[in-house]
């Protein structure tokens, strides 16, 4: 059975306390009861002194009226092990006949105890007289007996109610002792709900000093969390200071690469067309190095702005309407790509966002060309723009071939290609959708992909720019 640690330990020590309790009170009435017995023997043999004193007439029991006996005391003649009379002293002095059972002729010089019935138990001694009757002396345990019950009900309440105080003490002193506890775990929680994974600035929250006293058991765990923390937050701190470098160097070297990479086209591009006559090796090589050219300046812009993106750069916030994107973006697309079908279908409404529309041009751009360049010419896409109650959500759809199962959940990632050889026939890089994913976050969005042969989906969902302010769009709301 699972308890807390208050409900243990309080649990614990009460049935400590009781067990305890209950094995003194049971010695105390034990030698309580040896000592009222011990007690009540000798009054027995006072008796029998005083009735032995005045044994009297054989099988009479006049011995009873002698000097100084007590009210109740009882005696008897046993006579060859036959009781013959057998009687108690009253209140008024006289002697009152009573019934005696059998076993009172047992009865020997050794204080034992009897029962007379009704009358209760009686402890009893017998003694030799002179003409060979056994007089039997006994006094009530009666009052030794309540006597002892008042020291049981005494007992029992005195337990009970340290029980009870002990359970009310233990708890306010275990709830206080545990409470440290309670604070450490609720820290610890604080720090396990931060996003720690996103790689931000994080400052984590530290157990209050008090919790964090070496003296104290609470206390140390609480230090150790502590000295944790700090560790933890030493940890991010360099791991994010590294980030940072790296981030910059790949913006710097994309930055200072750009220039040569234009001298280069421009180079290129300013000798082919010189009018010079050149070979078709040279011409070759020309054409060679303007479009290996091209396409490492294209690699070069695309990690630029990932570099950016990836520092968090602010972007642009300007309202957008989304369906004029897509169009001008399925125009280029389809002057690229002729032989595909390209289809449009657009909300009446217009879909507006907030964000930079020269990334998210280029967001589209990015899905369209690798719908145009990862499919066969025939292949039918679809962009459509949808309107949501909090978001815009455009669709990117081809039936082309599809994206292997096995690339699926790699798209996204850097240099990130999928079939091989089909990638590199097309050029590719394998950051387009890299970028087109780290746009979408930027704007607080994000990209999705399903993918079977014949239907290949990719969703930008983005938030709706929920209030427009009327004229902005010409829209009539
Ligand atoms: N519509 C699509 N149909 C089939 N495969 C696709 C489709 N879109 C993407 N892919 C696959 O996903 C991979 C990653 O796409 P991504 O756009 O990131 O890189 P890329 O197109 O190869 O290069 P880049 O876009 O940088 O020029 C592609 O190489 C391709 O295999
Ligand atoms: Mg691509």
């Amino acid at each position: 059975m699972t308890m807390s640690l208050e409900t243990k330990l309080v649990v614990s020590s009460i049935a400590l306390l009781a067990t305890v309790s209950v094995v003194i009170a049971t010695a105390t009435t034990l030698l309580f009861n040896d000592f009222l017995i011990d007690q009540l023997d000798s009054q027995v043999g006072s008796a029998v002194r005083r009735s032995t004193g005045a044994v009297g007439q054989s099988g009479e029991v006049a011995f009873l009226l002698s000097p100084g006996q007590a009210e109740g005391t009882f005696g008897a003649r046993v006579h060859q092990g036959m009781v013959r009379r057998a009687a108690v002293l009253t209140g008024a002095g006289t002697v009152r006949e009573v019934a005696a059972p059998p076993s009172l002729a047992r009865v020997t010089s050794m204080p034992v105890t009897v029962s007379l019935g009704p009358l209760g138990d009686y402890r009893m001694v017998a003694a030799w007289a002179r003409d060979g009757d056994l007089p039997v002396t006994g006094l009530p345990v009666t009052g030794m007996q309540s006597m002892l019950s008042r020291l049981v009900v005494v007992e029992a309440a005195v337990t009970l109610a340290g029980v009870a105080l002990m359970a009310v003490a233990c708890t306010l002193l275990v709830r206080r002792a545990v409470r440290p506890l309670g604070r450490l775990a609720a820290t610890a929680a604080r720090v396990s709900e931060l996003p720690l994974a996103s790689g931000d600035a994080v400052l984590l929250a530290r157990v209050p000093e008090v919790d964090a006293d070496p003296r104290t058991e609470a206390g140390q765990v609480g230090g150790a969390l502590n000295r944790m923390l700090g560790h933890v937050e030493t940890a991010f701190a360099v791991r994010r200071e590294s980030e940072t470098r790296l981030r910059q160097f790949i913006a710097d070297a994309s930055h200072e690469l750009r220039t040569p990479l234009a001298s280069i086209v421009g180079y290129a591009d300013l000798t082919r067309r010189s009018g010079e006559r050149q070979g078709p090796q040279t011409a070759h090589a020309l054409g060679r190095i303007r479009s290996e050219a091209g396409r490492m300046a294209t690699l070069v812009e695309d990690l630029l702005l990932l570099a950016r993106l990836d520092a968090g750069r602010p972007l642009e916030r300007l309202e957008l309407d989304m369906s004029p994107l897509v169009v001008n973006a399925v125009r280029d697309a389809h002057a690229a790509a002729p032989r595909h079908r390209w289809l449009i279908s657009l909300p009446d409404e217009p879909a507006l966002v907030v964000g930079d529309g020269d990334r998210l041009h280029q967001v589209l751009t990015n899905l369209l060309a690798n719908a145009r360049t990862h499919t066969p010419p025939g292949t039918t896409v679809t962009a459509t723009v949808l309107l949501e109650s909090d978001r815009v959500r455009v669709e990117v759809a081809d039936d082309g071939p599809g994206i292997p199962a096995h690339a699926l959940p790699h798209v996204f990632g850097r240099f990130a290609r999928g079939d091989g050889s089909r990638s590199r026939l097309a050029g590719g890089s394998g950051l387009g959708l890299a970028i087109v994913s780290a746009v979408a976050a930027a704007h607080g969005g994000r990209v999705e992909v399903t993918s079977v042969p014949g239907d290949t989906v990719f969703t930008l969902s983005l938030p709706l720019r929920d209030q427009v302010p009327p004229g902005e769009t010409g829209s009539p709301r």
